[in-house]
């Protein structure tokens, strides 16, 4: 192996590796005293973390891993949970760059963002969101772009910047950062484009199977689909489907039952979640493929009111059991994306921790980033 990237994550392993096994090494950090939130098992208990380079070590009892060199911080009646997943959003929205939404956004918990360019992507094609894909490789969060399969959205009515089709996707998908197709734009109402406009339909499919054969996502956007509809809508999505329209709890139920990934979509602008939600609290419905999203958050916002943890509170505040809200924000989105790294908290995964104060408020006390430190309300 020559890749001095893949050596250096060997070196970081073997370390991780000796310190468990008691060879001279241990942990770089050591959260002691907190009670682990796990979305695995949907449990809150006490347990330490440790945490070595930026990979967790070990969730459980620490004590043999602290050396000589460790930062022991208390966390003593504080909950840890994943860091959290903005899985639907738009930095153009928000008015603010990568770097800046990354910058207010990591306080409140949030250490992952899935972000659709479709509206730079309108104004300057691939130039333009593989501008943004660079800007991520000097961004703390965890960024990906999920890019649009069409430009405009609805050819013939709207004049773009730049067409965007699937003579774009292999170039597209190939780039760095970016892990899929996002919102099928042009496709919301199935019925009109199929009538009118079907060479949107073939040109759609031939980009969703590529990005399907890369194993990589195709997010939906299929408001107010039912049935045969609907069901188009999954099979032009290449089978794995998601949606952040639904706006009824009868949509979100038809949805949850057709295997759509619900995302629940709950911003500045559109606030979906409480109804959506009713398919979990009053049907009972599984809600592992119930996600949290923005999709749209102004700066004023994040700055305010707090981005994720204020999502997941107002959840909680509609009957749900944080453990259960948490999960919509951390592991369901993380399987949903395909992204092993991070969600879940459990040894080898990436160290991305939200230290939560208030549990049922998602008041964050501190925030953990790649194995570091990087928003406390205290010195720890
Ligand atoms: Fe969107």
């Amino acid at each position: 192996m020559k890749d001095a990237k893949y050596l250096k994550m060997a070196m970081e392993y073997r370390n991780a590796i000796d310190a468990l096994m008691g060879n001279k090494e241990f942990a770089d950090t050591v959260l002691k005293g907190g009670q682990v939130v796990n979305v695995i098992t949907r449990e809150i208990y006490k347990a330490d973390i440790a945490i070595k380079h930026k990979y967790i070590l070990l969730v459980g009892d620490c004590k043999d891993l602290i050396g000589p060199e460790t930062t022991v911080i208390d966390v003593t009646g504080k909950y840890l949970s994943p860091g959290f997943i903005d899985s639907h959003m738009h930095f153009e929205s928000s008015m603010l760059t990568i770097t800046e939404f990354s910058r207010l956004s990591i306080p409140s918990g949030t250490t992952t963002l899935v972000a659709d360019p479709h509206e730079i992507g309108n104004a300057l094609g691939p130039v333009g969101m593989k501008a943004m894909a660079d800007e991520i490789d000097n961004v703390p969060s965890n960024v990906y772009l999920v890019v649009p399969s069409l430009t405009p959205d609805c050819p013939d009515l709207e004049t773009a910047g730049y067409d965007t089709s699937s003579k774009d996707m292999e170039d597209l998908l190939n780039y760095k950062n970016i892990i899929g197709i996002g919102e099928l734009q042009g496709f919301s109402n199935a019925k009109h484009v199929y009538r009118n406009t079907p060479e949107i339909i073939t040109d759609l499919l031939a980009s969703t199977i590529y990005a399907k054969s890369k194993n990589m996502v195709v997010d939906g956007n299929a408001p107010e689909l039912f049935g045969k509809e609907l069901a188009a809508h999954i099979i032009a999505a290449a089978g794995k489907c998601s949606c952040h329209e639904t706006t009824t709890k009868e949509e979100a139920a038809e949805k949850l039952r057709q295997g759509v990934y619900l995302f629940m979509r709950e911003g500045s602008t559109q606030k979906n979640m409480a109804e959506c939600i009713r398919a979990v609290t009053e049907e009972k419905m599984d809600s592992r493929r119930c996600i949290l999203a923005t999709d749209d958050m102004v700066a004023a916002d994040l700055e305010t009111l707090g981005h994720m943890n204020e999502i997941v509170r107002r959840t909680i505040k509609q009957g749900i059991r944080p453990e259960e809200a948490i999960q919509m924000v951390t592991i369901n989105p993380a399987t949903y994306f395909g992204l092993d790294h991070v969600g879940v908290l459990s040894p080898g995964k990436q160290a991305d921790i939200a230290i939560i104060e208030d549990i049922y408020e998602m008041t964050i006390a501190g925030v953990f980033l790649k194995g570091k430190l990087v928003s406390s309300k205290k010195n720890y």
